[in-house]
């Protein structure tokens, strides 16, 4: 173990509350693309085609199309170490809060497992950009179970059960505002931490990026964990080069 990774264990094993930021990167291993790295989302798609509310509105199937595809691809797979060791740690340790900008359930995923038969809540994460897993009425706002989309045309898209207007996924799209209590928790969590462990995010998108910062401002302390130097890294007490699967299980390693 390098020296930086057993002083990091040890600030997570002392610090009264910690703040876990996510990013793209913690699923990378599972098989989840990321947004702006090799093979990312955004290089080989135009998010202003597929993920601002404009688009839906000019062609709701282009974007039913992709995200039913992510759906799928999602489904396929599940979490990893990283996951599971935070999902384990946040379960058992009160002092954890879990926030991620990440859609695609497998934190969630990864605290069902962790709990079993008991009660999942606190190792839940906060889900700053939504969920690719649940639908939203783009007319009265009701949220609701995800439906099978079928979206070979315009006529057979899912519509809402109250109002009739059409769902749409209920994720954060560009140009939209956050959830204002997923906020609200990621925002206390993030000022009162003496520790943020930010998990392979590029750190470029606000309002999430801004969370370390907080911490910092407050007094606390960043530990990155990423295979790339970010925008945190000069903010960052400690950097980790390495990959989530790898490093984050041996930070939490009788962390409690
Ligand atoms: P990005 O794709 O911007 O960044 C992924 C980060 O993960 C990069 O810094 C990589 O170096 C790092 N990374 C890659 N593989 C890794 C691994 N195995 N272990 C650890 N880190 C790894 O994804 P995000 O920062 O999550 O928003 O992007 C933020 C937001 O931009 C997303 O939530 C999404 C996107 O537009 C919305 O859709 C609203």
């Amino acid at each position: 173990m390098s020296e930086d990774t057993g002083r990091a264990r040890q600030l997570l094993r002392d610090a009264g509350a910690v703040i876990v930021l996510t990013g793209a990167g913690v699923s990378a291993e599972s098989g989840v693309p990321t947004f702006r790295g090799p093979g990312g989302l955004w290089k080989e798609f135009r998010p202003d085609e597929l993920a601002t509310p404009e688009a839906f509105a000019r062609d709701p199937r282009l974007v039913w199309e992709w995200y039913a595809w992510r759906r799928t691809l999602v489904a396929a797979c599940a979490p990893n170490a990283a996951h599971r060791s935070l999902a384990e740690w946040a379960l058992h340790s009160r002092k954890v809060t879990i926030v991620t900008q990440n859609v695609d359930g497998l934190h969630a995923r990864a605290a069902r497992v962790a709990a079993g038969n008991g009660d999942a809540a606190h190792a839940l994460p906060v889900e700053v950009h939504g969920s690719l897993l649940r639908d939203r009425c783009s007319g009265c706002d009701a949220r609701s179970e995800p439906v099978t989309v079928d979206a070979t045309s315009s006529a057979t898209l899912p519509r809402c059960t109250r109002c009739g207007a059409l769902l749409r996924p209920d994720v954060v799209w560009f140009g939209e505002m956050l959830d204002e209590g997923a906020v609200a928790k990621a925002d206390r969590a993030a000022a009162t931490a003496d520790v943020c462990l930010v998990v392979g995010t590029s750190a470029l998108v606000h309002p999430a990026a801004l969370l370390p910062l907080r911490t910092r401002a407050q007094g606390g302390l960043v530990i990155e964990v990423n295979p790339e130097e970010t925008p945190l890294t000069r903010v960052a007490e400690i950097s980790i080069r390495g990959r989530a699967v790898e490093v984050v299980p041996v930070l939490l390693v009788r962390t409690a």
